[in-house]
């Protein structure tokens, strides 16, 4: 199926410094790209370090991930995932943004669960013998119950 849903979920590092305002056009551009394509998603930064999750038609967000692989903004993409995926997490956000802070406890503990699991080398490993997809799947879950505005 053409239309099939497909998700990407990636780690990557900042090559450079994000200060507010930097963040502020690198989503403004973002959202309207994505809108027009029906790509929906999530961007963590912290410390220097973005978290994405990417949602749509397989074609949009591989076309999308194309493009954002390729700006030198970060570099050292590691892939969560990437794969079809059944419902969209985030069917309202074109891009929606989150500060740590403003996570759940659980959340944070997820978020550097997951960035412990990405290896400096690009490697992912193994968390307490648990495949990533597992601590993925409960992180992503647990923003299923926030109100998406
Ligand atoms: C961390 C990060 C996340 C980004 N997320 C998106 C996104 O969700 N959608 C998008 O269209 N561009 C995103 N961009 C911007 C793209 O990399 C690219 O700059 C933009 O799409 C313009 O591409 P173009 O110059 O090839 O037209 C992101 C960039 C970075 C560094």
């Amino acid at each position: 199926m053409t239309d099939e849903l497909h998700r990407v979920v990636y780690l990557s590092s900042a090559t450079q410094g994000f200060p507010a305002e930097a963040l502020e056009e690198l989503l403004v551009g973002a959202r309207e790209a994505n809108a027009r394509r029906g790509v929906t998603g999530m961007l963590i930064y912290h410390d220097g370090n973005f978290f994405q999750v990417l949602e749509g038609r397989k074609a949009d967000v591989l076309e999308t991930l194309d493009r954002i692989r390729a700006d030198r903004r970060h570099a050292g993409m590691i892939m969560l995932e990437n794969r079809p995926c059944r419902r969209s997490t985030f069917p309202d956000w074109s891009m929606g943004y989150r500060v740590l802070d403003e996570l759940s406890q659980p959340q944070r503990e997820g978020f550097f669960e997951l960035a412990r699991a990405a290896n400096g080398d690009g490697t992912l490993e193994l968390v307490r013998n648990t495949p990533i997809a597992v601590y993925l799947d409960s992180f992503l879950n647990s923003f299923r119950e926030f109100e998406q505005a």
